[in-house]
């Protein structure tokens, strides 16, 4: 059978479009199945992202939509089901840390499918994050563990996973990076696209790239509401622009905050393509986020974050990449921030193995096994 390979979320999209295309060059070819759950249906948090990283339409479509953890997980499981039933896959590859990486893979594995988890090992230490329990749990139950950076084999080994089922191939975030960079849009084109005027990010200052999503961020008021004037102060020494996650806009309203984003330098948008957002944190002097992946699209690009958040599942971008963990303080944000745009900002380098082949290594190894496995059933 296939390899039923799934994506759910906004961040799975740039991981899965290089493994796709890496599992038809390897020989003998890989046949994949793309499955989307549905978790994220937005045309800005999906449609438009698979026509930026030029993903095939998926082959099935669950539908899924949004819920509480629960109801979206359990969906997911639900009609994921009987996908495999009628499938039979000769295995379940899975990306990330969303709900729907852990929902795919519980079900593959109580029907006895092996799962192949890539992006394994990370680890915040933070079970207060929905991504940490996705994380563990689905890395206690996965077959085949392809980690991003070497942190990730000290974590598994930490919760009893035997190494035999680790494997360090690097990131296929950094690949997908490197494949489209050269597509990446212009940051002007990217703002006048949305009706606002590029000129204030043109001027002598440059200008720095804002996301904010986590509920930890932005799911209380007091928080959300400090995090925004701080920003608005940063906003006085370099212009930003903000890429709105839904969640964001849908609280900032909700809560009544909208008077603390409009301001003259700070440029609202809606959630950005994958090549609009390559182009913006190209350019920019500074990036203020906490996302998982942009800690590490930023890292690759050697432009300085600063990550509100208080710890990170990516230590090596803090370690060796332009990351600087910066929390939700207001005065530790402020003080980074002028270091930063005083040219303090830190310059990294690259990671082991971010080097836009781990799409590759994977396809080479997940192809080994599967013929081995399917040997020693023969046998
Ligand atoms: C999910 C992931 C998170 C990832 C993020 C990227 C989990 C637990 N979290 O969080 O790790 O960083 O995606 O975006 O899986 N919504 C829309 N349109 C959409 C999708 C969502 O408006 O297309 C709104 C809905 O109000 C929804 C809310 O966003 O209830 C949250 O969506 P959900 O998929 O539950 O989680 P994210 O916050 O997007």
């Amino acid at each position: 059978g296939p390899v039923i390979c799934v994506v759910g979320a906004r961040p799975n999209f740039m991981k899965i479009a290089p493994i796709l295309r890496a599992f038809a060059a390897n020989r003998p070819v890989i046949p994949t199945l793309l499955v989307h759950t549905g978790q994220h249906y937005d045309h800005e948090m999906n449609d438009k992202l698979f026509e930026d990283l030029r993903l095939p339409l998926p082959d099935i479509n669950l539908g899924v939509g949004s819920g509480s953890h629960a109801v979206q997980t359990a969906e997911v499981m639900r009609r994921f089901e009987p996908v495999l039933d009628d499938k039979k896959p000769s295995c379940v590859l899975v990306v990330g840390d969303v709900n729907s990486t852990l929902a795919c893979t519980l079900v593959a594995v109580k029907k006895g499918i092996p799962v192949a988890h890539v992006e394994a090992g990370l680890r915040s230490n933070d079970r207060s994050m929905p991504e940490e329990i996705n994380r563990i749990l689905t890395d206690q139950i996965a077959d085949l563990l392809y980690t991003t950076e070497r942190s990730a084999a000290d974590n598994l080994l930490r919760e009893g996973i035997c190494l035999e089922r680790v494997r360090f191939v690097g990131n296929v975030m950094i690949d997908s990076l490197l494949n489209n960079r050269e597509f990446a849009r212009s940051p002007a084109d990217s703002i006048r696209a949305t009706g606002a005027n590029p000129e204030i990010i043109e001027g002598a200052s440059g200008y720095g790239v804002v996301t904010m999503h986590r509920p930890s961020n932005v799911d209380e008021p007091e928080v959300l509401t400090s995090l925004l004037k701080v920003l608005r102060e940063i906003s006085t020494s370099i212009p930003l622009v903000f890429a709105l996650h839904p969640r964001t806009k849908a609280n900032i309203e909700r809560f009544g905050l909208a008077e603390h984003i409009d301001a003259e330098r700070m440029i609202m948008l809606p959630p950005q393509g994958y090549l609009e957002m390559l182009g913006l944190m190209a350019g920019a002097r500074i990036v203020l986020t906490d996302s998982g992946g942009l800690q590490e699209e930023t890292t690759a690009l050697g432009v300085p974050c600063l990550t509100m958040r208080e710890n990170t599942e990516r230590p090596i971008t803090v370690e060796q990449g332009t990351n600087t963990m910066v929390g939700r303080d207001v005065v530790t944000i402020r003080h980074h921030a002028a270091e930063t745009l005083s040219g303090r900002g830190k310059s990294g380098r690259i990671p082991e193995l971010w080097d836009g082949h781990t799409a590759e290594r994977i396809a080479a190894d997940l192809s080994e096994w599967l013929l081995s496995r399917h040997g020693n059933q023969v046998h």
